[in-house]
């Protein structure tokens, strides 16, 4: 995608391959800046704190860790370390599981001293193969948003939650791959954008990509999505998702599992799009089986917002000695799933039809 004119992915490794860029998602959309990771701990560190994030861009970015381990040192003993602490990072995204596995089956049986050159290989073809996957999400995703405005005439409204955008893979994004498909090829349409506190990926990235692409947008508070569900205001939900089991119960980010129930009672179909390595197939029941993460509270009683002097702050919203909760995730079950958004099509979240999937 592209920021000002010049194409950017997520990440992307130096040019000796000594080291990894990202775009610091911490700091968007007031500031744009890049960061470089020189150290299997920098990857760690940029995946907890969420400079990167979205499941995805997560995966890669193990999987870049796992290869900046191996330049630090390649032995059997590095490599197992550098698994089990990008595996800890963040629990609930499937793909970082998925990343830094492939990166220890491919490198495990190999000799010390070709491990480094396999590591960095192997990294950049799993963040190529993201961005082909989503591009494949695309243009299966946007065929639904052409039914529907061949079948209405008008705009087509799209609600979407989080962000499960370019800047949550390495490019084009899941949710939001059909959103950019469909307005490339010319047609009209507006995207709700939930705000999704506590961190505002909504507000802060997703808002700002559809503008850094010229997709009309609109951000609403979290609360607003059922009420525009109920004025006929929503013509379809798309979200992304950090594990689906293989049943098709669907984990996202916290407050999706209630935008499935309004767009349920109000017969608006709400689609989930995924990369297929998202699938968890160890996994039936996903309210029970999938772990959530608790993140810090202060991400739900502190915000951070551009003030009239142009400094970006952190201001308390909460009264002093309030606890509160952050859990990250909930998981929607697939019966209110109208259908998952693949690089292989679009499927019915349902056991029998999603084994056309493994
Ligand atoms: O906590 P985050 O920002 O990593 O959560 C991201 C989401 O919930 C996304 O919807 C999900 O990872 C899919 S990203 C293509």
């Amino acid at each position: 995608m592209k920021i000002n004119g010049t194409p950017y992915r997520t990440i992307w490794p130096t040019s000796d391959n000594a080291a990894v860029e990202i775009i610091d998602q911490t700091r968007l959309p007031h500031v744009f800046a890049t960061l470089r990771l020189d150290t299997m701990r920098d990857a760690e560190r940029a995946i907890k704190d969420m400079q990167v994030r979205g499941a995805p861009l997560i995966g890669v970015t193990a999987a870049y860790g796992v290869a900046l381990a191996m330049r630090e040192l390649a032995s059997d003993a590095a490599l197992a370390n550098a698994c089990k602490v990008l595996l800890a990072a963040r629990p609930t995204a499937v793909n970082l599981r998925w990343g830094v596995e492939k990166m220890r089956v491919l490198l495990a049986p190999l000799p010390e001293d070709e491990r480094v050159a396999a590591a960095w290989k192997e990294a950049a073809r799993i963040a190529d193969e993201d961005v082909a996957i989503n591009a494949a999400i695309g243009r299966h995703g946007s065929d639904i948003i052409r039914a529907i405005h061949q079948k209405k005439g008008g705009t087509v409204n799209v609600l979407t939650h989080c962000n499960a955008g370019w800047l949550a893979t390495v490019d084009w994004g899941t949710a939001l791959a059909p959103i950019y498909t469909a307005f490339d090829a010319g047609i009209p349409l507006h995207v709700w954008v939930d705000e999704t506190r506590p961190r505002n990926q909504g507000a802060s990235l997703t808002a700002w990509e559809l503008g850094q692409h010229g997709v009309p947008h609109t951000v609403i508070v979290d609360n607003a999505g059922g009420h525009l569900m109920q004025h006929g205001m929503v013509d379809m939900a798309i979200v992304g998702c950090d594990r689906v089991t293989a049943r098709g119960d669907v984990c996202n980010k916290i407050g999706t599992y209630l935008k499935a129930l309004a767009a349920h009672d109000n017969g608006v179909p709400f689609y989930v799009a995924l990369p297929t390595p998202t699938i968890d197939w160890t996994l039936q029941d996903g309210v029970k089986e999938i772990p959530i993460e608790e993140r810090a509270a202060e991400e739900v009683t502190h915000i951070a917002g551009l003030c009239d002097d142009g400094q970006v702050r952190t201001v308390q919203v909460t009264p002093q000695g309030s606890r509160a909760a952050n859990y990250g995730f909930d998981v929607t079950p697939a019966r209110l799933v109208s259908g998952l958004i693949t690089e292989r099509g679009v499927v019915k979240a349902d056991s029998g039809a999603m084994r056309v999937l493994k």
